[in-house]
């Protein structure tokens, strides 16, 4: 096994200066873009991304495929993705509204209650960007009956993502891009099925990571937690859809007995990343993760 621990990725082709997303996003691999850009199969040799796990989409934004299929099971973030690629602006304009007013615990109530209150429109998107923005940690969680209940995280200067909104615009007008707010199985299907089945496909899972210890809660986006059974289906369907087409699999995970157990068909390198480990800011230390290839 070999550990990455230097900008690996920096001679890669695709690395051309890491983009942030516009969310903060538990998980999101904006740190270690490097070391995955080295794993990545190169543009050259893969047409079409598929990545069913996207979340905060750092991975499309940071490589240059032609087309994507970025899946995710939370619909809160795929309307996100929805509105920043069809209606930036006005994104950025709801948004700038909710800033101006939105930094109280009063205002942060009223918000997060309009929030749970109303159907998918570009309002609603701006609300998700401003809850993850203003809420602790930029935890995203939601009750059993699906409501968002983050608290306040009283930040102390809230930052607009603008920019990073406007990159996203103009990356997704720039290849072809296709989002499912779907269930891995379902966005992993594309690589078998339909239109992208004839394309050259690569294809990259960032699940949800297994706990660091035994005492660590798993980490939720939805409500729903990602068990290691739900591991190990994402690997058995990743392995026949590798034998079948032959599509390059690249996944991350955190490195953990547990991980190294189930992903052990997989190709492992580790590398260090720091990353905040827990619901609680101030808990941010260097983790080892795990990147796996089936090539
Ligand atoms: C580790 S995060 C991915 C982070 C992403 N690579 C980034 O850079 O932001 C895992 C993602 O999986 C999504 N997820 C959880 N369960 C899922 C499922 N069963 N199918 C598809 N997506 C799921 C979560 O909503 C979350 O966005």
């Amino acid at each position: 096994m070999k550990c990455l621990s230097g900008p690996s990725g920096m001679g890669h082709p695709q690395y051309a200066g890491i983009v942030s997303p516009y969310l903060k996003w538990v998980g999101a691999k904006t740190r270690s873009m490097p070391a995955l850009l080295a794993a990545l199969p190169s543009p050259e040799h893969v047409e079409c991304l598929i990545e069913p796990f996207a979340g905060s989409a750092s991975v499309f934004l940071n490589t240059r495929y032609r087309q994507y299929v970025l899946g995710d099971s939370n619909p809160d973030l795929v309307s996100t993705w929805r509105h920043a690629r069809d209606n930036p602006g006005e994104l950025i304009t709801a948004l700038r509204r909710l800033y101006r007013e939105g930094n109280s615990e009063r205002a942060w109530h009223e918000n997060r209650a309009a929030f749970n209150r109303m159907k998918d429109c570009t309002e609603k998107a701006a609300l998700f960007i401003y809850l993850n923005r203003h809420g602790f940690n930029g935890v995203c969680r939601y009750n059993k009956k699906g409501i968002f209940n983050v608290p306040f995280g009283r930040p102390v200067r809230p930052y607009l993502p603008e920019r990073e909104i406007m990159i996203f615009a103009r990356k997704a007008a720039r290849c072809y891009v296709s989002f499912f707010h779907a269930g891995f199985e379902e966005t992993l299907s594309a690589a078998t099925t339909g239109l992208f089945a004839a394309l050259r496909c690569g294809i990259y899972c960032d699940p949800p990571y297994l706990p660091l210890s035994d005492t660590s809660a798993f980490t939720q986006y939805d409500g729903q937690v990602f068990t290691p059974a739900h591991h190990q289906r994402l690997v058995t369907r990743l392995q026949e859809i590798h034998q079948q087409t032959g599509a390059p699999v690249v996944i991350s995970a955190g490195d953990t007995p547990l991980s190294r157990q189930l992903y052990q068909a997989f190709n492992l390198s580790a590398q260090h990343v720091n990353r905040s480990v827990s619901a609680d800011g101030r808990a941010r230390v260097a983790v080892r993760e795990l990147t796996g290839t089936l090539y």
